[in-house]
């Protein structure tokens, strides 16, 4: 970290401390672009934990959720907090709805998550193991020796994205389209990358054509072992509206893409930042299941979930009223010191790795999690055969969301 980063770091601290409870806004973009976010969720876990944000301009008010066990506590009582209307802070618009299962309720949730469940059966990912593993090996060895490149662009974007290709059975030669649409589902507009809502939508329209062409393929074959063909095959889902086919895609491109991809990114990151950790593991390649558990814990590449009350009910001593948003803050749990011992630190080989808030917890606990540790270990047992290390040359550029919490950019450099 350089002199400026400290700076804003420690007036981040300051700022954090010393403004009253009441005005503290943990869902700011800006404080997760800037990695200031860390003093906010610190106090409120100490002072306040279940926090009442009043109105917050566009995003309305909300509840902030930032301790461990309250967190699984609102997480495994989908009978009170619903995840119907939304799993982000933001409402979606009115008049562009994606209905897709991560944000419905039983039983239509159930039955739609059952149909792509399957994927990732302990068969299908034996069997995904060794493509990965070719994938992978190709990646590094193309990637150049002494001088700077962006890793996320040359390796956790493209390996994810290629997984997905696959598992959508989508034309390997355009899979870059698959990263796009992942980008612009989970973009606010606004920026050179998306500067209008109607852009937007039109790239999602695009998005939803394509899988239609696609949908229409596999509709009229044999049922396959690829995402599109469960869906047009399902029970539950063969017979969905095409924005729910849209919501559905999207949920799986970005389930399987931003959230992997950004682990890799962070486990880069993460052992730059820790060098007796990245010595650890190149003296015990054993550990690395458990690096791999607790890179996912550190990066919480999925900072919240957004749940809606259908009732009143008080929780911890708060008077939660029935439409209230209601913020799992996982980024926050996932540092809780009362459950997660020396939690700001990086450490491969703790005793429960698998122990932390990344995945969720409950009936919408996520699908993809063996396979994005499969493939995050699979990646890192290439890398060791090839380079004993990788650095990080400066700061990364951060994603500025309060959702999708990872880097745009990471220049490194492998010694020559
Ligand atoms: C490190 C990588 C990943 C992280 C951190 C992550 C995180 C999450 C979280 C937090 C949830 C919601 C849990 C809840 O509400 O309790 C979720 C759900 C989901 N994830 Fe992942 N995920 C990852 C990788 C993947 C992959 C690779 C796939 C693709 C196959 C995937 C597909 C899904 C799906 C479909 C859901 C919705 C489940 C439901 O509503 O029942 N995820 N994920």
């Amino acid at each position: 970290m350089d002199d400026g980063a400290i700076a804003l770091k420690e007036a981040a601290r300051a700022k954090a401390y010393s403004m009253p409870l009441e005005d503290i806004r943990v869902a700011d973009p800006e404080l997760f672009r800037t990695d200031t976010h860390w003093p906010y969720f610190e106090r409120l876990r100490k002072e306040d934990p279940v926090h009442y944000a009043a109105d917050d301009g566009d995003i309305g008010p909300y509840w902030s959720i930032t301790k461990y066990n309250d967190i699984m506590d609102v997480d495994t009582n989908h009978q009170v907090f619903s995840s119907e209307r939304g799993i982000t802070i933001r409402d979606a618009p009115e008049d562009f709805q994606m209905p897709m299962f991560i944000a419905m309720d039983p039983p239509k949730h159930d039955a739609q998550r059952k149909v792509v469940s399957p994927i990732v059966s302990p068969a299908n990912l034996a069997q995904m193991e060794g493509l990965i593993r070719s994938r992978a090996g190709k990646i590094l060895d193309e990637l150049p020796i002494g001088e700077t490149f962006d890793w996320v662009d040359r390796v956790s974007i493209e390996l994810t994205t290629q997984m997905l290709a696959t598992l959508f059975d989508f034309p390997f030669e355009e899979r870059r389209k698959l990263t796009f649409w992942s980008d612009i589902a989970t973009s606010a507009p606004g920026t050179d990358f998306c500067p209008t809502v109607e852009y937007r939508r039109e790239k999602l329209r695009e998005c939803l054509n394509t899988f239609i062409g696609l949908w229409n393929e596999r509709v009229n074959a044999e049922p396959k072992g690829d995402l599109i063909s469960m869906l047009a095959h399902g029970e539950a889902t063969r017979n969905m509206e095409p924005m729910e086919y849209l919501g559905n895609v999207i949920l799986l491109i970005v389930g399987g893409n931003d959230t992997t991809r950004n682990s890799i990114s962070g486990s880069i990151m993460a052992l730059n930042q820790n060098p007796d950790q990245y010595q650890k593991l190149r003296d015990h390649p054993e550990l690395l299941p458990s690096m791999v558990s607790e890179t996912i814990r550190w990066q919480t590449p999925l900072a919240h979930m957004r749940r809606t009350a259908l009732e009143d009910i008080e929780f911890r001593g708060k008077q939660i009223r029935k439409g209230d948003k209601v913020i799992m803050w996982y980024v926050s749990g996932n540092r809780d010191d009362e459950v997660i011992a020396n939690p700001d630190a990086y450490v491969i080989d703790r005793e429960r790795p698998r122990h932390h808030l990344s995945f969720g917890f409950g009936i919408h606990r996520c699908v993809g999690n063996r396979l994005a540790e499969m493939q995050l270990r699979v990646v890192w047992e290439e890398i060791l055969k090839r380079y004993p290390v990788i650095e990080v040359m400066d700061e990364p550029r951060r994603v500025a969301s309060a959702f999708i919490k990872g880097y745009e950019y990471l220049p490194v450099r492998i010694p020559g």
